[in-house]
């Protein structure tokens, strides 16, 4: 009901800014009497993986908290865990606007943001100011202006500073609005990556006496003979798991909608089908030895359902989060 008022209010404003409204009323409600508006008790079942305890296995999706500036309002809304970032080494401003649409026949979003992000160092600042202490990822990604033979290296950057803080980190290669982010996808150049911060990985173990997993999230554009050498190459460096999947560039299910034809990644409702794909073809080749976290198109009980059927351990959400609100999340929660 509360949501129901607040989304018809927050519709009728321009997509960024209603995110921008929000973002700043939960930064500065968190931890305060006005939590009382979106705080709920969940009861879920707690699960393991990737060695950690999960108190319930609904999380929020990369990017809509990307400065880490409201974990605690999302900790309150029952979430069992929640990824910040996406965070780059250099703060960055991301595209021109407009560059976010709500497709709401659809109950879909794209966007083309671009990592706008405060940078890593901003990102730390703000976890370290946070009360929560349940499960944190934590995902990276490049800056645009980068040159991409040096893109591992902002990988390493960001690993580095947020590896004392997060519960897992994830690597983004799967946005489609950074230019050659996602070739590291693909052959020699997801090799290397993945060697390179394995590698990394252990002497941040080593050094910090404590095992960060490494998640790796792919896009739903991906043929089915890509999808398997991409999980041939997460087996053989050992990774600790993957998210499926990011938003696709693809629009034929959203064809003749108002801004179908923007570019940028759409996600939601219209993204299940072919990200739940990806999820039981990567479960398929992976054989349960690295878990699979789902996002894409998660809305309710069923949608939720049918990616831990499909092959998942874990589910995120992120659009379906914008058009329901946080009773959604109790709702999927304890009907699972
Ligand atoms: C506005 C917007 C911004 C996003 N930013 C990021 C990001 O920074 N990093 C990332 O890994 N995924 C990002 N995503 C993708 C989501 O985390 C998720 O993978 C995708 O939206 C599919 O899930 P959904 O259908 O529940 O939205 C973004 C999605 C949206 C709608």
């Amino acid at each position: 009901m509360m949501y129901d008022l607040a989304r018809a209010l927050l519709f009728r404003l321009e997509a960024e800014r209603a995110h921008d409204l929000t973002i700043g009323m939960l930064s500065r409600g968190q931890r305060t009497p006005l939590a009382s508006l979106w705080r709920q008790q969940v009861s879920g079942q707690s699960r393991q993986v990737m060695g950690l305890t999960f108190p319930n296995p609904v999380g929020l999706a990369a990017g809509l908290d990307k400065n880490g500036a409201c974990i605690d309002a999302f900790a309150e809304m029952g979430f069992g865990f929640i990824e910040v970032g996406t965070v780059t080494p250099r703060p960055q401003s991301g595209n021109p606007k407009p560059r976010l649409f709500r497709l709401p026949a659809h109950e879909a979003i794209i966007n083309r943001m671009g990592f706008n992000n405060l940078g890593v160092e901003a990102c730390v600042e703000n976890i370290k100011s946070m009360r929560f202490r349940g499960i944190l990822g934590v995902n990276i990604g490049k800056n645009k202006d980068t040159p991409d033979e040096q893109g591992v290296d902002d990988y390493l950057y960001c690993m580095r500073h947020v590896y004392p803080y997060a519960s897992y980190i994830t690597v983004n290669i799967s946005s489609p609005n950074t230019p050659g982010l996602r070739a590291f996808q693909h052959g020699a150049a997801l090799a290397d990556l993945l060697a390179q911060l394995k590698a990394e990985q252990a002497k941040l173990h080593q050094e910090h006496g404590r095992y960060v997993p490494l998640a790796v999230k792919i896009a739903p554009d991906l043929s089915a003979s890509e999808v398997a050498d991409f999980a041939a190459a997460l087996l053989l460096h050992d990774i600790d798991a993957v998210i499926a999947t990011n938003t696709t560039l693809d629009r034929s299910t959203v064809a003749g909608a108002e801004h179908a034809e923007e570019a940028g990644g759409l996600s939601g409702k219209v993204l299940f089908d072919t990200s739940t794909k990806i999820v039981a073809a990567l479960a398929e080749h992976l054989a349960g030895k690295i878990p699979i976290i789902a996002v894409g198109g998660v809305d309710s009980v069923a949608t939720a359902q049918a990616k831990l059927a499909a092959g998942a351990s874990l589910v995120q959400i992120y659009t379906g989060f914008i058009y329901h609100g946080p009773k959604r999340i109790k709702e999927i929660v304890e009907g699972l």
